[in-house]
């Protein structure tokens, strides 16, 4: 099979499900659209002291992140340059070095081969330690958040973000507006799940369609508070537009809503627990002070392009899609909390979070379900007859728009649409270099 572009029709709004079932179209994109993205590997907070590091994926590539002896946040491969074991087998720690466990390389914490067994009597010292040492990645630090690619051909990450920097730096904000606000609560969540990656990114990027499939929790009530809705803001919905806003130059896209500009009042979310409704109170107003104009975004969620989503907006999440097999992939996700909170907020946050989100959340495990069968879907040759329809709310997106903060790269639909994932599908044809027929963009 060639990717020739009929894979993904992005200006008639048709996929060929093969995209999710195809073997060689999955090793194509290890290759062509994880091995030359940025791509998240984590989080400073994880690692606030010298010699600290965990351990995370690049892609499909194992990686060890570590704050070296120098203070410097390096990403490394985790594959010993001897005979390719992973160096170091912990999810974190702190350490000096990592000696392999198969023949004993030892290898500092910035990477460098200090310790290599029978130097003198097998290598004769002759040895290039400086050849040998760990690979490394290129690393970005962006409001906390480690960015790494093994690619010396990829652009800058500030300048493949764009104007999705708009979105990524609010994400990081938290509730009040400071940058760099945020930390991760220890213990990254990690779970495999039986679809292909991009179902779990497409949905992230803008699936406003299918509420549907969260009927029973809308039943039960799950709002921030505990109080029946899922999402307290609906009651608030005259006030501000549902936007879905998609970055076309680097297939980012992100769900919020813009309120009016007259919109200025804390709603209370967490009325209940009064500790914590203080918090954001005060938070709320902080950020009004910060951001001004800009604080009229409630940033919901998105995606950084390939594999990563975010929510914010009363939950701080990352979701990462590691591919492991076109039907295979591994979620993990940092839950983070505002670093100068209450205990009791940090507390209510990471429980609410847990109720939520992952294999036993009360909300994802519908998305699992949903992914996990669809991706037999995928695979059926019968239903290939057809291709994926993403047609809805199609040409009606705009440039730009409503507000100049949003940014030139901004590509804007209201309400309910499609358009989100188009974009995604649109940037993932061209990286996998195949001509994209009638971009809706018009670009
Ligand atoms: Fe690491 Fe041989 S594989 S020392
Ligand atoms: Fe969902």
């Amino acid at each position: 099979d060639t990717i020739d572009g009929r894979l993904v029709d992005a200006g008639s709004g048709l996929i060929d499900r093969r995209i999710f079932s195809d073997k060689d179209i999955f090793e194509q994109e290890m290759k062509q659209v994880f091995g030359k993205s940025w791509l998240f590997v984590g989080h400073e907070s994880q690692i606030p002291n010298k010699g600290d590091y965990f351990t995370s994926q690049a892609g499909r590539d194992a990686v060890v992140v570590t704050r070296d002896s120098d203070g410097e946040v390096r990403v490394m491969l985790n594959v010993c340059t001897h005979r390719g074991m992973p160096v170091c087998r912990y999810d974190k720690g702190n350490a000096k070095r990592f000696t392999c466990p198969y023949h004993g390389w030892t290898f500092s914490n910035n990477g460098d081969l200090s310790g290599l067994p029978l130097s003198t009597e097998g290598y004769g010292g002759q040895l290039d330690r400086k050849k040998w040492g760990l690979i490394q990645a290129r690393v970005t630090l962006y409001y906390g958040s480690i960015w790494a690619t093994f690619d010396e051909t990829v652009p800058p990450f500030e300048d493949t973000l764009g104007d999705m920097a708009v979105m990524l730096r609010d994400f990081m904000q938290g509730p009040d507006g400071e940058d760099d606000g945020l930390e991760v609560i220890d213990g990254i969540l990690k779970f495999e799940i039986h679809s292909n990656w991009k179902f779990g990114a497409e949905n992230n990027a803008g699936d406003l369609y299918h509420d549907v499939s969260h009927n029973s929790v809308q039943r039960v009530g799950l709002a921030l508070s505990g109080l029946r809705g899922r999402h307290v803001w609906n009651a608030d919905k005259h006030l501000f537009k549902t936007l879905n806003v998609a970055y076309p130059a680097g297939g980012h896209a992100a769900r919020v809503n813009l309120y009016d500009d007259e919109q200025r009042e804390y709603h209370p979310q967490w009325a209940v627990i009064p500790e914590v409704d203080e918090y954001f109170r005060a938070a709320h107003y902080a950020r009004q002070e910060r951001l001004g104009e800009k604080a009229r975004l409630l940033n919901r969620g998105g995606i950084v392009f390939p594999n990563i989503a975010y929510n914010s907006a009363g939950r701080w999440q990352i979701t990462m899609w590691v591919p492991r097999a076109p039907n295979r992939t591994e979620v993990w996700k940092w839950y983070f909390v505002p670093k100068n909170a209450p205990q009791k907020v940090k507390d209510t946050l990471r429980h609410y979070l847990l109720r939520y989100g992952g294999p036993s959340g009360m909300v994802e495990q519908d998305d699992i379900e949903n992914w996990a069968s669809a991706q037999v879907g995928a695979e059926s040759a019968a239903a290939n007859r057809l291709p994926m329809n993403y047609t809805l709310h199609m040409g009606q997106a705009r440039w730009a728009w409503p507000v100049p903060w949003f940014g030139e790269g901004a590509y804007v639909d209201e309400g309910v649409s499609e358009h989100a994932q188009r974009i995604f599908y649109a940037h993932w044809a061209e990286m996998m270099g195949g001509p994209v027929s009638g971009q809706e963009t018009g670009r």
